[in-house]
């Protein structure tokens, strides 16, 4: 392709995305980071890991809100009122992965891309954990990459908005 050619492109996919906004929900005890089990998840605070989701949106030329909570009827209730103002949903669901039914079920409900993410690789720790009960509703998973799943996720969730990949 020529360089005008490419510039062109380059800019009016700018502009497509500057219109995309992304919900990023981290789950129950994420907000410990840093301090929390160091062995497994590091000493990155969820503090940092926000900015560099802040920075790779400002990069990717989107917007992105960015909300924790500890609590699964707070999560899906986020989630139910994510479908009128954002395009997709980034999520570590967490402990509730393993276990939330109803996380799962709001998922699908709002009918809005979701990429979930974990910090750790979910499948080399504890035989509970290897089961995601909200995976299979989200467009696919990023596990044990630390900081990076969240960025890699947001990435691959913004490139499905666009590419409007199957669910
Ligand atoms: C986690 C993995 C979960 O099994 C665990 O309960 C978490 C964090 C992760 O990011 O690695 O709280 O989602």
């Amino acid at each position: 392709m020529k360089t005008k050619a490419r510039k062109a492109k380059a800019s009016s996919l700018q502009k497509r995305n500057s219109k995309r906004k992304i919900l990023a929900l981290h789950g129950p005890n994420l907000n410990l980071l840093g301090a929390r089990e160091v062995s497994v998840y590091g000493r990155t605070t969820m503090g940092e890991i926000n900015q560099a989701l802040a920075q790779e949106a400002k990069n990717l030329n989107i917007q992105i809100e960015i909300l924790q909570s500890n609590h699964e009827g707070e999560i899906v209730d986020l989630i139910g009122k994510a479908g009128s103002r954002f395009q997709g949903i980034l999520i570590n669901p967490a402990a509730y992965t393993h276990t939330s039914v109803v996380i799962r079920d709001a998922i699908a409900a709002s009918a809005l891309p979701a990429v979930e993410v974990h910090l750790s690789n979910i499948y080399r720790r504890e035989e509970f954990r290897h089961h995601s009960v909200t995976a299979p509703v989200c467009v696919g998973q990023v596990s044990g990459f630390g900081k990076l799943s969240y960025i890699l996720g947001l990435q691959a969730l913004v490139h499905s908005i666009n590419a409007s990949f199957p669910r």
